[in-house]
């Protein structure tokens, strides 16, 4: 793709909304594809006889709608697939038994749970304290809810206390709260070099600027740590120790200890993203065991128990839960607290556990069927994941991968979606096999994948 240039004809407004709405046009319709290079910004300012700012702040807003991603010293380049549009889907939560077998979507389904919740409502209808679920809470999150909270959360070995908690609406809600409290436009937050799509998506809205930190297969590498915080004087750190996704390494304890470390020396902030942290039936503890005081830890019910019922929690030093509970206010004003009564109840009851060791048992069996239908191919994957990563052989590219497989019945996820830096994507794919409510379907999904892999791609299927 060497002459694209934006059409800019028939727009009114400001410069750099025209062109912005002009890039966005052009991916919509496919003039513009998948990875393609936009011009250098002095150029194409050059061309259209703007200022070189105007071109920035066109391509920055392109990026904020999740049409382009930038990588210093690389260019900009067009995304495969918008984070914005990927978390947005997220919301369409129609679990069908026909049509396309969804492999894309990370979110378990609780459809075996309306039983469960049936005796929980019938149990509340007779509580005395029903009004109060109905009001404001004056100080914030109920006392009862936060214990429930911090009991839930010690299962990851975290020493979690009920004043050093935060209840938030599921856990984007409290990387959203988080990001609020600690981060202002033009700061550097470091990630993962493949994390989840939706923080950048936010580090877009907020104008952060991302730098990729490599991985290996233990996850986040200290080295790496280290130097990425001598080059870019970050002051927080975004990352998913265990399950990580999109690759589903988890960290090892020494690991855990050495980030901690470095994050100790360059007076870090980490956000730790531990949505998966139920899942495991043996976990490290996590990283904010070996850093308490720099740690905000994230976490929900989502992925353990249901994820309608919305109900997070952050743990923190004790000295951000104020700013934490700001955030809460700003950005909800507080959660609903008859759904953090619902989660409390499973959590004192037992039901919670239930329900958790439901969500790995399906899990691992269906960990087990992908072992043995992907067989001889490269895959990561953890025994009680919810997601696998699919190395795809030479002779495929993600981009065709996908579409040969969607033309087939299946939906998945490419290495790019979750690249900080899309153009060093590995060539690999996600599958997430919690979503369909049918093992059936599953089943089905991966013998496609697996056809698919042994054979040619057919490179005209990307000629739109
Ligand atoms: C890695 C990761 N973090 C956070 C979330 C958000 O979870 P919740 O449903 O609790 O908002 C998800 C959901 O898919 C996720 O996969």
């Amino acid at each position: 793709m060497t002459k694209w240039l934006p059409a800019l004809d028939s727009k009114a407004g400001p410069k750099y909304l025209q062109i912005a709405e002009a890039i966005g046009e052009s991916v919509t319709s496919g003039i513009l594809s998948a990875r393609d290079r936009l011009p250098p910004q002095r150029e194409l300012a050059y061309q259209l006889d703007v200022s070189l700012n105007t071109v920035s702040r066109a391509y920055a807003e392109a990026a904020k709608k999740g049409f382009l991603c930038g990588e210093v010293g690389r260019g900009t380049y067009v995304r495969t697939t918008s984070p914005l549009a990927e978390s947005a889907s997220a919301a369409n939560m129609i679990r069908s038994e026909r049509g396309l077998i969804n492999f894309a979507l990370n979110l378990p389904s609780a459809a075996d749970s309306a039983a469960v919740l049936a005796r929980t409502l019938e149990t509340l209808t007779g509580s005395p304290s029903l009004s109060s679920f109905l009001d404001y809470q004056a100080d914030g999150d109920l006392t009862r809810h936060l214990e429930a909270g911090a009991t839930w959360i010690r299962r990851t070995g975290l020493r979690a206390s009920s004043d050093a908690l935060v209840l938030t609406n599921g856990a984007q809600h409290g990387l959203l709260v988080a990001l609020l409290s600690l981060m202002r436009p033009g700061d550097v937050l470091l990630t993962e070099a493949a994390t989840y799509a939706p923080v950048m998506a936010l580090a877009a809205h907020f104008g952060l600027k991302l730098f990729p930190v490599p991985i290996d297969e233990k996850g986040l590498l200290p080295d790496a740590l280290d130097s990425a915080c001598r080059k870019t004087a970050a002051t927080t750190l975004y990352c998913l120790p265990t399950l990580h996704t999109p690759t589903t390494s988890t960290m090892t304890v020494e690991r855990r200890e050495e980030i901690a470390d470095v994050a100790r020396k360059f007076g870090l902030c980490i956000i730790e993203d531990d949505v998966f942290g139920f899942l495991p039936q043996n976990r490290p503890p996590p990283v904010a065991h070996y850093a308490p005081e720099r740690t905000i830890y994230v976490s929900s019910v989502s992925k353990s128990l249901a994820p309608g019922l919305r109900v997070g929690y952050l743990h923190a030093p004790k000295k951000m839960i104020r700013q934490l509970h700001s955030a809460v206010n700003l950005s909800c004003w507080m959660p609903p607290p008859l759904m953090a009564e619902i989660a409390s109840i499973w959590i004192e009851d037992g039901t919670a556990e239930f329900l958790n060791d439901r969500r790995r048992v399906e899990a691992m069996f269906r960990q087990q069927t992908a072992r043995r239908i992907l067989g001889r191919h490269a895959f990561q994957a953890d025994p009680c994941g919810m997601h696998l990563w699919l190395h795809l052989p030479a002779h495929w590219r993600p981009e065709l991968f996908r579409i040969s497989a969607e033309k087939r019945g299946v939906k998945l996820m490419t290495a790019d979606v979750f690249s900080v830096a899309p153009s060093r994507a590995a060539n690999a794919v996600r599958l997430c096999l919690s979503h369909e409510v049918s093992r059936e379907r599953v089943v089905r999904g991966l013998d496609i994948v697996a056809n698919l892999l042994d054979e040619q791609g057919d490179a005209s299927a990307l000629i739109v």
